[in-house]
């Protein structure tokens, strides 16, 4: 099964409700949202209160992006506020797999993100065990509306054959209907997709989500 996630990183932050209530028409079936702190990543985004406020408009399963030195600190926060998934970079992260455990300790899906440059090595194997997705950037994190780095696809499928069984590969940066095929044949289950659904020129985000949807199914079948 195949789930897209807009990221609403790329919505209108003016209209933000709204933005959430119409990709859940189109279709969504998470909502992704990233959480950016000016230090483990260039720019800033949003934090809890935010988190908190998009759960009161949906019922969408929130999986939150936390771009942030030692997130650590702030995982039963976030937990608080109504994520379902929380993912934490293994670049920023004191301990993954720790922080990982305390994340199903939390009773939430726990995700492992890396960055495009970093390799399979720097995964800890027990940190994959305590792991339910991995989140594979296929931009420098930081901002939404990057190309797509076709490079990581190697790593991708290398992930993909060693802990498929256990693991659901996310991919995250530059998602549209020409990359996600790419990816879902290399794997990921999980697209997450900012630009090419909240800019997408028509303006019908039922339209962008279909167009990915029917890419990256024909690669599933195949
Ligand atoms: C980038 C974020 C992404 C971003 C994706 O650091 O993690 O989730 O919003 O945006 P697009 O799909 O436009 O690359
Ligand atoms: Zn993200």
């Amino acid at each position: 099964m195949l789930i897209l996630a807009p990221s609403l990183l790329a919505a209108d932050f003016a209209r933000l409700a709204e933005e959430v209530r119409a990709v859940e028409r189109a279709g969504a079936d998470r909502l992704h949202l990233d959480v950016m702190d000016g230090h483990f990543v260039p720019n800033l985004s949003f934090g809890i209160p935010v988190v908190a406020a998009i759960r009161r408009v949906t019922d969408l399963p929130l999986a939150v992006h936390l771009m942030i030195e030692r997130p650590e600190r702030h995982l039963a926060a976030f937990a608080r506020a109504g994520a379902d998934v929380l993912t934490v970079h293994v670049e920023a992260v004191r301990d993954a797999e720790e922080a990982l455990r305390r994340i199903r300790s939390l009773g939430l899906r726990a995700g492992l993100a890396l960055n495009p440059d970093t390799p399979v090595a720097r995964l800890p194997a027990a940190a994959l065990a305590s792991a339910d997705e991995l989140l594979v950037m296929t931009v420098e994190p930081g901002f939404s509306g990057q190309a797509f780095r076709a490079d990581v696809l190697p790593k991708l499928q290398e992930l993909h054959e060693r802990w498929a069984d256990a693991l659901t590969l996310v991919v995250d940066g530059g998602i549209d209907a020409q990359s996600a095929p790419l990816c879902v044949a290399a794997g990921a289950r999980v697209l997450v997709a900012g630009s090419a659904i909240f800019q997408h020129p028509s303006a019908d985000y039922g339209r962008a989500l279909g167009e990915i949807r029917r890419a990256a199914r024909v690669a599933a079948e195949t």
